[in-house]
């Protein structure tokens, strides 16, 4: 089962009732769509503009990103951080890597940004928290491994975000290995004592969980 969760007419409404991005993020859109074989992976406007104002409802200084692809995630969340903000970002692809670091190199916010490369748990190891938000949005196998090893990293008050968790339907009816992985991810957090979450029905699925 695969379910369109918002019809493009409304994704196109509330688009048009948005704040317009800078026109960096426009270029970094046709960018992605020429270079990359899975450009739909981008988390694009809506859910970016999205991320950024939670960066800034959280007067977050620190944050932590899991899967940077061409940096259009990344970017906007810096936008959201003041200027002595840091955002930490992990990925293992190489073409993605070169957009990545390119985009952040022309954008003054790009400058709050490091990159990590390298399978992201390993990179969780060498890190020291607290950050006051972190954004899940890497192969979903790990979800669940990354929540463990991303919660303590994270102040109390902290807010972590994680992308992808309807899985375009398929949580309903998992039958592949990355579908049962999310069902995991989102029961896992769902029963998690120590948060206080909430599964947004914005684009994929956007889990919310801050820290008690
Ligand atoms: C959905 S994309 C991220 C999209 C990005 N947030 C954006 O808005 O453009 C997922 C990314 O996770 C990366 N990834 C996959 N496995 C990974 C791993 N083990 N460690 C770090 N990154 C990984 C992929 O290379 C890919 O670029």
């Amino acid at each position: 089962m695969t379910i369109t969760l918002v019809p493009d007419a409304i994704e196109k409404y509330a688009q048009a009732h948005t704040e317009v991005p800078a026109p960096l993020f426009e270029e970094l859109r046709q960018t992605t769509q020429e270079r990359m074989s899975a450009p739909q992976m981008q988390v694009g406007r809506l859910e970016g503009t999205f991320l950024r104002l939670l960066v800034r409802m959280a007067n977050a200084r620190r944050v932590l990103e899991i899967g940077t692809f061409t940096g259009y995630s990344a970017l906007m969340m810096a936008e959201g951080l003041p200027e002595d903000g840091e955002l930490i970002t992990c990925d293992v692809d190489p073409k993605a890597e070169a957009i990545a670091r390119d985009f952040f190199a022309r954008s003054p916010p790009g400058k709050k940004i490091s990159l990590r490369m390298g399978p992201a748990l390993e990179t969780l190891k060498t890190l020291q928290g607290p950050f006051d938000l972190a954004f899940i949005d890497a192969d979903k196998e790990n979800y669940s491994h990354y929540y463990d090893a991303v919660l303590p990293l994270l102040r109390p008050g902290g807010l972590l975000v994680a992308d992808n968790t309807l899985w375009s339907g398929r949580v309903l009816e998992p039958k592949s290995e990355s579908d049962r992985a999310i069902v995991a991810f989102n029961d896992k957090v769902a029963a998690d004592p120590r948060v206080e979450k909430v599964l947004l029905t914005i684009r994929d699925g956007m889990m919310l969980a801050l820290k008690r």
